[in-house]
Formats: structure tokens, C-alpha cells, sequence
């Protein structure tokens, strides 16, 4: 049972955003924790005892390609196991409702789009990319589970054009994130009179940054998130739960 308090922030927050005219929403691994993937900065982030910071890097992948595509290649495979969660669904519902819905993700699962998300900004890439390091060349793949035989084999996989090694189609640290994702978020950002923030640290820029844009811009900021992050202090609302939950009842008052 939600103390009364929560209560009155959900039923704010449910107010808001039926009355809104654009709604942003910026979206970081928590939504996706309860799918069953980890977040990067919480329990089971590490991978082989190395944080993301250590492994999502050109300068790692120079180093090891073979360990950073093991890394990837682990996270496609969890990928095969999992499903949107009701926090992604629930976002999906408040899209449909909306007068205007914009949803700006550091998630790379693509399990917004697969929740059935329309209007998505992926920031940081797309983990089922492959890119050529030489001619660019991108491909899609296909998560078949009876089609993971190759990429169980953790082996490193070479353009079929130019023959060249491939990587995955993220944004690394100390990359830049494709212009066009930052000019849509940006605008949406600037646009939008509500800011939904779930399940993002908020340390990661210029992810972060669009977030406090929206609000230097007039836009009421509510977050969702169990835990306290940076953001958290300019917020209007925030609601300390987990976001299946939160955005279930937002979603869908009665639920
Ligand atoms: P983090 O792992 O940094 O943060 C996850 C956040 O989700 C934390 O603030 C948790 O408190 C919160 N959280 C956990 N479970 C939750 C739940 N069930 N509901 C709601 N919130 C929950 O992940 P991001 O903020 O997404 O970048 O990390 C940002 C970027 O750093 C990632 O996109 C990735 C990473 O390194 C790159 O790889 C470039």
C-alpha cells in the first residue's frame, strides 16, 4: 500500500501529463531493470569485473575487439530472453494519449519499439547494428533464438563488402552521439511542457542535460526513480518507485 503522500504526487502526476501539450520522456536502463537486464551503475553491472567506462570505448576496442564484442555480444544474447516490462507498455499508452509524445532513450535493447513506442530517439545507437570500421556499411541483426549459433561464438564479425571488422552500432564514450538524435531531442526538449525522466542516473551527458533544458525552458520535470539522482533537486515531482509501477498507475489511473 502507497502512503498517502505517493499517492497525491501520482495523481499530480497523472494531471499533468493528460493536461500536457508535449510530452518529453528520457528513458536510462532502469526502465529495463525489470525485463531482467541490469543497469550499468547498479547490481550486476559489471561484466568480467570491468565497468561500461572500461569496455565502451574505441580506445578498448582498439585494444581488445575480441573482449568488447564479447561484452556485446552477451548483452544481445540476454536480449533473446527478455520482454518489455509494464513500465514500457505503460509509456506506450500514455504516447497514445497524448496530444504530443516524444520519447528520447539511452537505452540501446530497443525494447521501446518493440513495446510498440512510435516516436523514439535512440541517443545512444542500436545494440542489433553492426557497423564496418572501414566503409560504414551497416547491417541488422536478427535475434532468432534458433539462429545464435554464430553469435554465441563470440566471434568478431567482418564486413561482408570490404571485409573489414565490424562493431557494434552504440555510441562509446568519448564519441559523439549522431547529430540528428541530438537535433530532435534538443528540439523536443526546448518544445516540450512536461519532462518524464525515468530510470536514468542522470550522469551520463548530454543525455542528462536535455532533462534540465526541458526545465530552464518552463517545462514541469517529474522523475521517476527509486533512488535520488542529480536531477533530482530541480524536480517538480519526484516519485520514488519503480517505474512498472509508477507508470502503470499513470498510465492507467485505476491500476
Ligand atoms: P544507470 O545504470 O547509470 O542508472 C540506472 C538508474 O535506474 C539508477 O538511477 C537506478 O536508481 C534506476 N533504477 C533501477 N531500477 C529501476 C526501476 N525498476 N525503475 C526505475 N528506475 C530504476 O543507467 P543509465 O542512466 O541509463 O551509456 O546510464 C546512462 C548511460 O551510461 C547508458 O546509456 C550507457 C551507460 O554507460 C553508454 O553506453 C554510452
Amino acid at each position: 500500500m502507497l502512503s498517502e503522500e505517493l499517492q497525491r504526487d501520482i495523481r499530480q502526476a497523472t494531471q499533468i501529463i493528460r493536461s500536457a501539450r508535449h510530452i518529453c520522456c528520457l528513458t536510462g536502463a532502469g526502465i529495463s531493470a525489470e525485463s531482467g537486464i541490469p543497469t550499468f551503475r547498479g547490481d550486476g553491472g559489471l561484466w568480467n569485473g570491468k565497468r561500461p567506462e572500461e569496455l565502451a570505448t574505441p580506445e578498448a576496442f582498439n585494444q581488445n575487439p575480441q573482449e568488447v564484442w564479447a561484452f556485446y555480444l552477451a548483452r544481445r544474447r540476454k536480449l533473446k530472453t527478455v520482454k518489455p516490462n509494464p513500465g514500457h507498455h505503460a509509456l506506450v499508452t500514455i504516447e497514445q494519449n497524448a496530444n504530443k509524445f516524444t520519447l528520447i532513450t539511452q537505452n540501446v535493447d530497443g525494447l521501446h519499439a518493440t513495446a510498440g513506442s512510435q516516436n523514439v530517439i535512440c541517443l545512444h545507437g542500436d545494440i542489433l547494428i553492426d557497423r564496418c570500421t572501414h566503409c560504414h556499411h551497416q547491417r541488422r541483426v536478427k535475434l532468432d533464438p534458433d539462429e545464435h549459433k554464430n553469435t554465441n561464438s563470440d566471434k568478431i564479425p567482418h564486413c561482408p563488402l570490404c571485409n573489414a571488422i565490424m562493431r557494434p552500432g552504440v555510441v562509446w564514450f568519448g564519441e559523439s552521439l549522431p547529430p540528428e538524435a541530438i537535433q530532435s531531442a534538443h528540439s523536443a526538449a526546448t518544445d516540450c511542457d512536461v519532462m518524464l525522466v525515468v530510470g536514468t542516473s542522470a550522469v551520463v551527458q548530454p543525455a542528462a542535460s536535455f532533462a534540465t533544458w526541458a526545465k530552464s525552458n518552463h517545462a514541469t520535470l517529474i522523475e521517476i526513480n527509486p533512488e535520488s539522482t542529480p536531477l533530482t533537486h530541480e524536480t517538480d515531482l519526484h516519485i520514488p518507485l519503480k517505474s512498472a509501477q509508477a507508470l502503470s498507475k499513470i498510465a492507467t489511473p485505476q491500476a
